[in-house]
This record gives C-alpha cells, structure tokens and sequence, in this order.
C-alpha cells in the first residue's frame, strides 16, 4: 500500500507546472563550464534551489560499458568519489552528489540502448540508462509486462531501482520493483593489479543480489538488470470514496482484498478514497486511458488559479 502518496502528488503537479510554463523537455540537471568541469548539479524538479550546495568536478557520459569501466577505473586511480547520475535525477534527497568539490559525477544519460527480451524465461535485461516507459513499451510488444512500478515512468532503471521504488501492493512480493529483479551486472572498483576496475555479475543463485538491489547508489555502478516478467494483462480502476472512520483498521483488509489497491487519505477533510484496482485479462474491453490526475497536461492559467485558491 502507498501511504505516502501526497508527496508524489505534489511532485507531479510541481513538475509538471514547471514543465509546461517553463521548457516541454527538462534541461540537464548538470551545468558545467565549457570544458566540461565545475559543475553544478540539482534535480529535476530543483527541489534544493541552491545548486552551489551539490558540486562535481566533472562529469562524463558513457555510452558503453567499456567507456563505463574507463570512467570508474579513473575515479578509482585518482581516488575521486563518485557517484551515478539519470538523465533527469528525478530523486528528491541530494543522493546524486559525490560530495566535496572533487567528486566524478558519471551519467547514464546516453547508455539506453538494450533491452533483451528471452521469451523463454519471460526475463528482460535492460541497460541501467533506459527509462522505465520505454523499457515498459518494449516489453508490451512481446506480449509481457513488469507487474509492478512507479506511478511516474520518467525514471531510469537504474535510479527507481537504486532508491527502492514501487507501486502499490500486499500481494505476493509486494508492490516494490525490487522484488522482480533476478539478475544485475555491476561496475565496481577493483585493486590497480585488476586495472582498478571490475564487473560483478550477479544471479538470482548469489545471496548478495538481495543486498546489491537497493543501494542507494553506494556499491557501484549499475550497469544492467534482469527482471522476471509476466504475461502482460489489464488493469480496471475504480475510486471508491468514503468516510476515513476505522480507516486503521480496514485498510489491510481492504489491500488484501485488491491486488493493486491504494488509499489516498485526504486528512483534513476526514474522507479516503480507495481505489479498488485488480488484475483482469488483456481482451476485456476497457478506454485504455491514464487518467491519472497527477500526471495529466495541464494548462499553466489552470494551474495558478488552481493555486490562488489553493
Ligand atoms: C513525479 C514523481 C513521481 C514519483 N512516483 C513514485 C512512486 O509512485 N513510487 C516510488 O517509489 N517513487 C516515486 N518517485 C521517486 C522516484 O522513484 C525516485 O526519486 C527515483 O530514485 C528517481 O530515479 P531517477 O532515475 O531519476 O534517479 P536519480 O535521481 O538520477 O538517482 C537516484 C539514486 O540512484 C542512483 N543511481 C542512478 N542510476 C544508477 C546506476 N546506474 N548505478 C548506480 N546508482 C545509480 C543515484 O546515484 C542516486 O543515488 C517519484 C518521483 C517523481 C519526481
Ligand atoms: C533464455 O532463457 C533460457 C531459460 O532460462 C536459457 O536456457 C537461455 O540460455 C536464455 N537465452 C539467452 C539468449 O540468454
């Protein structure tokens, strides 16, 4: 169950004001001088608005995992510290800074290229860069579907797995991304007789893939993950509202009774919505549409009145 679901609430409509008032695609979260070096670093959604307090010293952009291991092996050498960046660091806390001025920020912004479906295992293993909406559409076409994500799906492999996010469940394994993972390949930093660098590959055999998965960025890179998949199914929605009287005491039952379900509690005005959200298979019939309302378009005039009055 998601429990905290006005922070993301108001992330999306922080984004996406500032989205649609401001630029149609975000601008990088780095800005260096002209030889790529001192940067400064912030989110997406500028959630520290002093970017002098999150620094790099520099920031490279591998496309492959050799120009990877070339990046860390560097790092490793110079002693720098480093840490892994998104495209777009949609992360609220400031985990994407290396720390001091010193540090070797290495983004995945350009290493989206794979994403390998094995039908037979119902598996795909997909370069950490990629993003989830596209990894998500990838994987449709071969009939198949991660059962469980993010509400938002402008995230990065990489950094939603990194921070542990999930959807909404008590099913089975839970909602948690996390839980669907069966393999990953790290990059890490090796002693100068291995020429400072490694790949560990990790398999759902080795105890350590539990430990590896939700690292917060700290245990190296995150060069690719493999996902268990599911055949690819529908899901219908239905937002029940009522009163919040007992909402402690039903809640579970009401998580164990809907696979995907979710309760918003609006607090102050002493009311729930529950959202009553199942599996069902992909032929019935249903608009097909996100309608969502955090992640919706919407117009910069509505938004600020919505704001002014709010
Ligand atoms: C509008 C919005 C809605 C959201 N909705 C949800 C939700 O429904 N559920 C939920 O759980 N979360 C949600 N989040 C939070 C989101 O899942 C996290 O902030 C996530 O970490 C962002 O991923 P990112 O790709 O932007 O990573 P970044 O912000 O770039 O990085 C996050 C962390 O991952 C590390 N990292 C990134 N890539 C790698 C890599 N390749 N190797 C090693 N470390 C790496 C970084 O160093 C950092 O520590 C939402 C966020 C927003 C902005
Ligand atoms: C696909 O998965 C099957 C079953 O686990 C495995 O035997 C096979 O080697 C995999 N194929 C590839 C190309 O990795």
């Amino acid at each position: 169950m998601n429990y905290v679901r006005c922070f993301f609430i108001c992330c999306a409509y922080l984004l996406a004001t500032w989205i649609s008032t401001v630029h149609s695609v975000p601008p990088s979260p780095v800005n260096c001088d002209t030889n790529g070096l001192n940067c400064l670093v912030s989110s997406t959604y500028r959630v520290w608005p002093d970017r002098s307090t999150c620094r790099a010293a520099k920031v490279t952009y591998p496309s492959t995992e050799e120009e990877f291991k070339s990046s860390v092996a560097h790092a490793v050498k110079n002693n720098l510290k480093i840490k892994v960046i998104s495209k777009l660091a949609h992360s609220a806390p400031k985990l994407i800074c290396p720390g001091g001025d010193n540090g070797l920020l290495i983004s995945t912004r350009d290493y989206a290229k794979k994403i390998i479906v094995n039908i037979s295992s119902s598996t795909a293993t997909v370069d950490s860069g990629v993003e989830l909406r596209d990894f998500v559409d990838a994987i449709a076409k071969y009939g198949l579907a991660l059962p469980h994500s993010p509400y938002w799906d402008g995230l990065s492999i990489g950094g939603l797995l990194s921070t542990g996010a999930h959807g909404s469940s008590l099913w089975g394994n839970g909602g948690a991304v996390h839980e669907y993972v069966v393999g990953m390949r790290l990059i890490i930093p090796a002693s100068a007789d291995e020429g400072f660098v490694r790949i560990m590959d990790l398999t759902k055999e080795d105890k350590d893939l539990n430990a590896a998965k939700v690292s917060l960025g700290v245990l190296g890179v995150i060069s690719q993950v493999t996902f268990a998949l599911q055949p690819m199914f529908k899901r219908s929605i239905r937002n029940v509202l009522r009163t919040d009287e007992g909402l402690e005491e039903k809640i579970i039952a009401f998580g164990s009774a809907s696979e995907f379900g979710d309760v918003t509690w609006y607090a102050s005005k002493r009311r729930a919505v529950f959202r009553v959200d199942n599996r069902v298979p992909v032929n019935i019939a249903g608009d097909g549409v996100n309608d969502y309302i955090g992640f919706q378009k919407t117009s910069r005039a509505a938004l600020e009145a919505q704001r002014d009055t709010g």
